[in-house]
């Protein structure tokens, strides 16, 4: 399926566009390079130089500008080439690159990609992640190599947790758990609450460190095309929430192509969570680990076995538990060809300025 071209999406962690450095990454199949210009403001480019195609991440930073590393022509960051070092040194008119709005937001870099004007007051709120939240924060990257909807359909309906991920975020007894789906404007809900369960072994951590039972739940905000935010956590059965055994989980999809995905996660823990520095290590570490050792895999191969065919063609078995990603696939539908229609309207060329949007502290143990 298509990509949506006007959503926000996270390029990369903000720290790692660093100063006096080119960054570049494959964004909705484009090639786009990153850089900082010296009062800070991040800069988005296509990674392409249009004499000979080279990638002008293999340049360097001239000024504000990049200059190409083949033949030295030279694009500022509006995309603009300001110097040919050829001939009469006259710039031809088609010397340009396209450039993107990028904004700096909550610890990251998004970009827009689409034709529509972006505004950055429409990027999801992942405020837990501000060092000024409070919250104890932990962050990573995986490459994917798998559709986002599919990655996106694995966060979305967490009942794999009690197979896929038993023995660390998940236990038996979960499978029978309430599942609730709620629509909030474009936003689905997918919450499922677990009453007095064996305590998986992350949450026990988070808790009490007792191995015994609990109520659980983890409820998932989709916000399209591909952020998701988790509120999940334990208490005692019939306990409250005010017990300190929860966090939030930010899951941030980003497509680099119709098979690979950029995953970016993150954990926010409230204040008052009993954990030692060493202990929040490890739950991030086995975080991680259910992700990239558990998860990954599973979706490589699910992409795999799935290949060109078109999902629906293959007439998949639908469980209760699907109802989620049921709806999202319905919604990215629907939203991917009105994207379309805007693209297909839009003014061919439009170059505009990045964004530079109340940067902000990065995350705590950025
Ligand atoms: S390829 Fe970039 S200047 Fe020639
Ligand atoms: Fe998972």
């Amino acid at each position: 399926m298509a990509f949506i071209k006007n959503a926000w999406y996270v390029a990369c962690w903000s720290n790692e566009v660093k100063p006096d450095a080119l960054f570049h990454r494959k964004l909705l199949n484009e090639a786009v390079v990153f850089f900082r210009k010296k009062d800070g403001t991040p800069v988005g480019l296509q990674d392409r130089c249009p004499h000979r195609f080279i990638p002008l991440h293999l340049g360097k930073i001239v000024d504000d500008a990049i200059e190409c590393v083949y033949h030295g022509l030279t694009f500022d960051c509006s995309g603009a080439c300001v110097k040919n070092p050829h001939g009469d040194g006259k710039i031809p008119a088609a010397a340009k690159v396209k450039t993107y709005p990028v904004a700096e937001k909550h610890g990251m870099l998004w970009i827009w990609m689409g034709s529509e004007t972006a505004d950055p007051a429409n990027i999801p709120d992942y405020s837990v992640l501000e060092s000024d939240a409070g919250f104890a924060t932990s962050r990573g990257y995986l490459h994917i190599d798998a559709n986002y909807e599919l990655m996106g359909e694995n966060l979305l309906d967490l009942s794999h947790i009690t197979y896929l991920h038993d023995g660390y975020l998940g236990s038996p007894e979960q499978v029978g758990a309430d599942q609730v789906l709620k629509e909030e404007g474009s936003k689905i809900h997918c919450n499922r609450w677990m009453p007095n369960i064996s305590v998986p072994p992350i949450f026990d951590m988070v808790y009490r460190r007792d191995g015994k039972p609990v109520d659980m739940w983890t409820n998932m905000t989709w916000i399209p095309p591909s952020c998701f935010l988790l509120d999940s956590g334990v208490h005692e059965v019939g306990g409250q929430r005010e017990d300190h055994g929860w966090y939030y989980g930010v899951h941030i999809l980003t497509p680099e192509s119709e098979k690979t995905v950029h995953y970016h996660f993150a954990a926010a823990m409230p204040p008052g969570t009993n954990m030692t520095p060493e202990e929040a290590a490890t739950f991030s570490a086995l975080r991680r680990h259910a992700f990239e050792a558990q998860d990954k895999p599973i979706i490589n191969a699910q992409q795999e076995a799935i290949g060109d065919n078109n999902f629906w063609d293959m007439k998949p078995v639908l469980l209760s538990v699907d109802a989620g990603p049921v709806r999202m696939r319905r919604s990215l539908e629907r939203m991917v060809k009105e994207d379309q229609a805007t693209e297909a309207s839009a003014v061919p060329v439009k170059v505009v300025r990045p964004a530079q949007v109340n940067a902000g502290p990065a995350p705590a143990n950025a």
